[in-house]
């Protein structure tokens, strides 16, 4: 079968009728959207890269359609609110905050100063690999310990691999790609203890998901002069991957060892638009809860194929197929939709982001068909 393109199998499903509009562009169904927002329809149901199929929010993107106006200017002299606005929502000093163009910029900017001349990172596998990738390729050595039994990292092993030689520790935490977190308790211990011993780097892209009441950041060993950094991202629950927008909480000293290294400014459209979205509440609880139903019916179709999955805190469910997960992505091509790329070793897995309920839809009728 060649592919089809989203409209055709949604017409096909007989599903086509509310989404889609005459032009051919399909209206979000989202709060304070602007009248004519319209999202171009994509051929594709995209479910590969964890992105926030919502946004952008209509105060989000008003704030950047102003800033536009500014597209003249130079962005690093214009940092100040929203570093202000972050240290605030962080309850740390401004000189605790790094802006980066996304947390991608930031985990890059550490794998290099941290893992460059042979330095090693401790990590488990698989996980999110932004910031051990460039450590190897400056010369860094990473010692990654599998996951344990439940998907979870092994904190235990980790702090069994600390020596004299360890550079950091790098945690995704929830982790990507299996959307688990390691137990509230036992991440503060461990952060505790063996940032005493080295650094430890605390991947929080996905923190705003999670499942758990009060689930700590860790945020407050920063505060207390740990050897901890944090990163922070307004690429998912707040839907700005496009225009590049993360920050990094740390010492200060630490900060400012690494701010004259940063590469890339965030542009004055991701400024004004991270102003936005920390007061749009409104949407950033609307997120939570359309990732949620996405969530709950990805868990639906996985029970009644009779897979395993796992209980995510982040936006995307990890889903035992048992399919090799290379194969996989080529099978749900036919259908239009593509999924997760291979973790090795769990290549009988598939990383699935949520979307819309439409998006959703399209997911559960490709599996079907690909598991009939
Ligand atoms: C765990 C994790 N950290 C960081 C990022 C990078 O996000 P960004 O560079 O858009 O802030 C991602 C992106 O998917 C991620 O999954």
């Amino acid at each position: 079968m060649t592919h089809i393109n989203r409209r055709q199998w949604l017409k096909t499903a007989g599903l086509a009728s509310a989404a889609i509009t005459t032009s051919g562009c399909k209206l979000n169904a989202e709060p304070n959207k602007l009248p004519g927002a319209l999202v171009e329809d994509n051929p594709i149901v995209k479910l590969s890269s964890n992105e926030n199929r919502f946004a952008p929010s209509a105060n989000i993107k008003q704030a950047m359609i102003n800033a536009m106006e500014k597209s003249y200017l130079y962005p690093p002299a214009h940092y100040g609110p929203l570093i202000d606005a972050l240290a605030a929502k962080e309850g740390v000093t401004k000189d605790h905050i790094l802006l980066v163009s996304g947390s991608n910029e930031g985990l890059r900017l550490t794998g290099l100063m941290y893992g460059q001349n042979g330095g090693e990172i401790i990590t488990s596998t698989p996980t999110y690999k932004a910031l051990l990738s460039y450590a190897k390729e400056f010369g860094g050595v990473i010692n990654a310990a599998p996951l344990d039994a439940d998907l979870t990292y092994d904190l235990d092993e980790l702090e069994k691999r600390v020596s004299n030689k360890t550079n950091m520790v790098f945690l995704c935490n929830p982790n990507n790609p299996t959307g688990t977190i390691v137990d509230r308790k036992r991440m503060t211990d461990f952060c505790r203890t063996v940032s005493d011993k080295t650094m430890v780097f605390s991947d929080e892209a996905y923190s705003d998901y999670i499942e758990e009441k009060d689930y700590p950041t860790m945020v407050p060993l920063v505060k207390e002069g740990k050897n901890v950094i944090v990163s922070h991202t307004f690429s998912k629950v707040y839907g700005m991957a496009g225009v590049r927008v993360g920050y990094l909480v740390a010492r200060p000293d630490i900060i400012s060892k690494m701010k004259p290294r940063v590469m890339s400014y965030i542009n004055m459209m991701g400024l004004d638009g991270a102003l936005a979205a920390l007061k749009d509440d409104e949407f950033y609880q609307f997120s939570l809860t359309r990732n949620r139903e996405a969530k709950e019916h990805i868990y639906k179709v996985a029970d009644e194929l009779g897979m395993r999955y796992i209980k995510s805190h982040t936006n995307f469910v990890f889903v035992q197929t048992g399919r090799d997960a290379s194969q996989l992505v080529k099978d749900m091509m036919v259908h239009g939709v593509r999924v997760g790329r291979p973790f090795a070793p769990l290549t009988d897995w598939c990383r699935v982001s949520t979307g819309t309920m439409d998006d959703m839809l399209a997911w559960e009728g490709a599996m079907k068909k690909v598991f009939a």
